[in-house]
């Protein structure tokens, strides 16, 4: 089983970032315990800070894995051109967010790529990743 975690801008920075929202730890520190948890699976990261590239991604990989775990970050709250490409994926995506995007700013709200996947876990920071990788893999 294949899956790919996609993750937005600022995403690169986890751990240094806004540590009191998004945590202490890297991304990539989390990423080598999850992979070793979950042996049986072959997970691949991939991170932009572009939009552009994040279209890309998506676009080649969908094809090619079996799920999808998508932080799109920043862009969840703005980007027709993510959404778009998300409309054209068959593969199941989860959207993850570390943060509870619906106790903060207002603007965090609204979110344009929500309805395009098949569910959203947001609020229980880098956990949310391995929810999201345990029900696509009970699939
Ligand atoms: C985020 C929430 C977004 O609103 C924000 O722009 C991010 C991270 C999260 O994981 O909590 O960059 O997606």
């Amino acid at each position: 089983m294949h899956i790919a975690i996609v993750n937005g801008p600022n995403l690169n920075l986890l751990g240094v970032r806004e540590p009191s929202i998004y945590g202490t730890e890297s991304f990539d520190s989390y990423f080598l315990k999850l992979s070793a948890l979950y042996p049986q699976i072959v997970l691949a990261h991939h991170q932009s800070n572009i939009e552009g590239e994040l279209v890309n991604i998506i676009q080649d990989i969908a094809v090619k894995v079996n799920g999808i775990i998508l932080n799109a970050a920043a862009y969840t709250h703005t980007s027709i051109a993510i959404r778009d490409c998300l409309a054209m994926v068959h593969c199941p995506i989860i959207e993850v967010h570390l943060s509870n995007i619906y106790a903060r700013e207002d603007f965090r709200c609204k979110n344009l790529l929500a309805d395009k996947c098949k569910g959203s876990i947001c609020g229980l920071g880098l956990k949310g990743y391995e929810l999201a990788l345990q029900y696509l893999i009970s699939l």
